[in-house]
């Protein structure tokens, strides 16, 4: 029986209109107002020359915007809901896993026993800390079969980098000096660049008809000179490789290394793990799957998991249990050294370990299970709109491929991407991957209700038959945003970066 409730995750809400501009912090400032008031402590004044040397003190005057706190707070408010958020609506953008994150993880990292520590703080004082670090390692080992864990990479990018150079050390320990990686041509784009960074040369293959490795293509690639493989399991077009045992044998055969590119774990939560497909060296991306979004330049935080055998070459310093239940930090005997200035991004940390803790084994299995079925609900119900680019049972998104649209009325990809805004909906990733024609990959996670998912698909319907009457319309949407369609071109080419040059401009 269909429900007769209504989304819960469509964004219809005002503020997301109007076409307005909202002033610049340096526009709204009035000279001698401030948004602080510093209390009379008793200590004596001192003046600035006292406190800090010549050769540290600027000659000009920095220019700050001087705001009440007021003014303050309803510019960010304001920005913020022009913005499309996770919190606001369904974000089905591909590839990302902008999900719904729930509060109680905010709730954990907002809490000053955790971040009032300073890292650099003795770990005789701070032990909780550490126990935290080392429980969350260990989880995160469990989750992906490996045996131990570094926490400091500050992203997924930042996690290939580190589990490149792990498996450079690997090598040059053997005395092995390979030189290439294999990649499919559907991989993400950093991995490619993370393999460059870390010394190795790209060798790419081509995936086969079903969008998978193609198995004889590896084997001809293969040599003594590989150090190792790099795959995302599901892989970027949402399909599983079911040849993943095969081809870590085929791997492992010439003496190279498998890297599982962790990005996608959301589809295999608790379900099958990589160390038990056969990988050696796992990232993940904790501001995807576990509670923090990705996207925005935010904080991230890209755990890197290893076998046994790569475990000394981990980067230091760790935290680790001693004998006596106590804690410690370590740095293991022939450890690369330090990937980030401190011990990784810690609060990103504390609300991954809250939200593993909160949903417990089962429940990271049924995060899994719920966002594979919502995408392959997707994938079926828009099955006569946007055809899935391989029509196969997909993980937790789905590559659709608006490429009949194009060719009977003009309307691409992007033009459906940018319609769907209009409709209160995030767009979809578009054109990726490079491998599918007028891709649009849409990942609806699990934290969407079947009525959003029903409102999305009839939004996509909607649009499609938009396409057929009044195509032109769609090249300009999308027209009710606070940003209409900008010329995407003259963006790349002309990078306004700062606030003054805008104004030149
Ligand atoms: C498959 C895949 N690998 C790697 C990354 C890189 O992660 P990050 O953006 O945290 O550097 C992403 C990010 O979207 C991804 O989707």
């Amino acid at each position: 029986m269909r429900s007769t409730a209504l989304p819960g995750g469509r964004a219809a809400s005002a503020p997301l209109l109007g076409h307005e501009m909202e002033p610049t912090m340096f526009e709204m400032s009035v000279p001698g107002r401030s948004a602080y008031q510093l209390r009379t402590t008793g200590v004596p004044e001192r003046s600035l020359e006292d406190l800090v040397p010549e050769l540290h003190r600027g000659e000009t005057e920095i220019a700050v915007a001087e705001l009440s706190e007021r003014d303050l707070v309803g510019h960010f408010t304001r920005l913020s809901h022009r913005q499309f958020s996770v919190d606001l609506g369904a974000y089905p953008l591909g590839s990302c896993t902008m999900k719904y994150n729930p509060k109680f993880c905010d709730a954990v990292a907002a809490d000053i026993g955790l971040n009032g520590v300073h890292p650099a703080t003795p770990a005789s004082l701070c032990q909780g800390w550490l126990e935290l670090l080392v429980t969350l390692e260990e989880k995160l080992c469990v989750i992906t079969g490996m045996s131990a864990a570094t926490l400091q990479p500050a992203a997924g990018a930042a996690g290939e980098l580190t589990g490149l150079l792990l498996m450079r050390a690997f090598h040059e320990a053997n005395g092995d000096s390979r030189r290439r990686v294999i990649i499919p041509d559907s991989a993400h784009g950093t991995n490619p660049a993370s393999v460059t960074l870390g010394g190795y040369e790209v060798t790419t293959i081509k995936s086969n008809e079903r969008g998978l490795v193609d198995l004889d293509e590896l084997k001809a690639a293969l040599g003594p000179d590989v150090a190792g493989i790099m795959l995302t399991n599901p892989n970027t077009i949402g399909l599983f490789e079911e040849q993943i045992t095969e081809i870590a044998a085929a791997v492992h055969e010439v003496g190279g290394l498998l890297y599982y590119d962790g990005a996608n774990l959301n589809a295999i939560l608790g379900v099958v793990r990589p160390g038990d497909m056969g990988f050696d060296i796992v990232h993940m991306n904790l501001h995807k799957t576990f509670a923090t979004p990705h996207g925005g330049g935010g904080p991230g935080a890209g755990p890197v998991a290893v076998s046994q055998r790569l475990a000394r070459f981990l980067p230091g310093p760790m935290a680790a249990r001693r004998s006596d239940g106590t804690f410690e930090w370590r740095t293991p005997e022939d450890s690369i050294g330090r990937v980030h200035g401190w011990h990784g991004n810690a609060m990103v940390l504390a609300r991954a370990l809250a939200y593993i803790e909160v949903h417990g084994g089962d429940g990271l299995t049924r995060v899994a299970e719920r966002a594979v079925l919502n995408a392959n609900w997707l994938r079926e119900r828009l099955r006569a709109t946007l055809p899935a680019a391989y029509d196969r049972v997909c993980m937790h998104e789905c590559v659709l491929s608006a490429s009949a649209l194009k060719a009977k009325y003009a309307v691409r990809g992007l033009d459906i991407a940018k319609a769907l805004l209009e409709e209160g909906f995030h767009s979809p990733t578009v054109y990726f991957p490079l491998i599918v024609d007028e891709a649009l990959m849409f990942e609806p996670t699990e934290t969407e209700s079947l009525q959003t998912l029903e409102a999305l698909a009839e939004a996509i319907e909607r649009i499609a038959a938009r396409a057929a009457s009044d195509p032109d319309s769609l090249k300009r949407a999308p027209q009710s945003t606070p940003v209409s369609r900008v010329d995407e071109a003259r963006a790349a080419r002309q990078l306004i970066a700062t606030e003054d040059a805008a104004h030149r401009s």
